[in-house]
């Protein structure tokens, strides 16, 4: 059985079905992949993950324990964590009292009680944000923005970290180094479901695919063979994913 389990997802809003009874599992040691056209209920599948929205119907569980319907905090104590489409910090404060912040709330505690991490700075380094501590959070540039999202999201120690379009409004180069950096995780015991539409970044981090389409699931497979699918092809109709 993978980490995360989802049966029959459903999430309405009003008469919109932004999930129509999604079937998933993503494991917990491996980057997993997330693409689909505007709309499609990506986002809303990672806010019921998380909790943000409770699921209209079906079931979620997260290494065996049912989890539908839980309040954010605990789901993120339990190691499931996301980070979100618009890049979230609090602007007009420096970046390192942020990742400060973001330590001090804590998550998911480790066996032993020993942190991962023993400094803002420390978390910073690792994300590639090392001397920008005392920047201003709110007039950093695009990419540096991702970054720090990046590390207040590892802050909480996620066993599963749930990343929204990370790549979103960076430019192939900045997207390059992002990926270098979440390419390294699962080997540090985080794993990764990545949403983007920046396919460079995609098929360079994941293995696995999964498409969703008018909030069903139309394709889940190898990177190379959900996009020789038909069905996949028919959607994006030679568009960008
Ligand atoms: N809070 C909400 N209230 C009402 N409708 C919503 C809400 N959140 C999402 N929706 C609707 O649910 C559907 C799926 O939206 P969602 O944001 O999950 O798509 P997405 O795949 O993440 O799209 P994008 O690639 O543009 O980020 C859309 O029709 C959207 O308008
Ligand atoms: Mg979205």
């Amino acid at each position: 059985m993978a980490a995360l389990e989802i049966n029959g997802l459903r999430k309405a809003f009003g008469g919109v079905i932004a999930l129509g009874g999604v079937d998933l599992s993503i494991p917990d040691d491996r980057i997993t992949g997330v693409v689909g056209p505007n709309g499609s209920g990506k986002t809303t599948l990672f806010n019921v993950i998380t909790g943000v929205y409770p699921p209209t119907g079906g079931s979620i569980t997260w290494h065996g324990e049912d989890i539908s319907g839980r309040a954010p905090h605990q789901i993120a104590r339990k190691g499931l964590v996301r980070t979100f489409q618009q890049a979230m910090s609090f602007p007009g404060l420096p970046v390192k009292e942020n990742v400060q912040i973001a330590l001090e709330r804590g998550g998911r505690q480790l066996r032993g009680g020993e942190p991962r991490w023993h400094s803002p700075e420390e978390l910073l380094d690792f994300v590639g944000l090392g001397g920008r501590g005392n920047d201003d959070a709110g007039s950093m540039p695009f990419g540096n923005l991702r970054r720090l999202g990046v590390a207040v999201a590892l802050a909480a120690n996620p066993v599963l970290l749930l990343l929204d379009e990370p790549a979103a409004g960076l430019s192939d180069g900045e997207a390059s180094m992002l990926a270098d950096l979440i390419i390294k995780l699962p080997g540090m015991g985080i794993g990764v479901c990545l949403i983007d539409h920046h396919m460079t970044f995609m098929t360079a981090l994941c293995q696995r695919l999964i498409v969703l389409d008018f909030g069903t699931k139309i394709a889940d497979g190898t990177t190379q063979s959900v996009l020789t699918d038909p069905k996949v092809m028919e959607v994006y109709l030679g568009g960008e994913l």
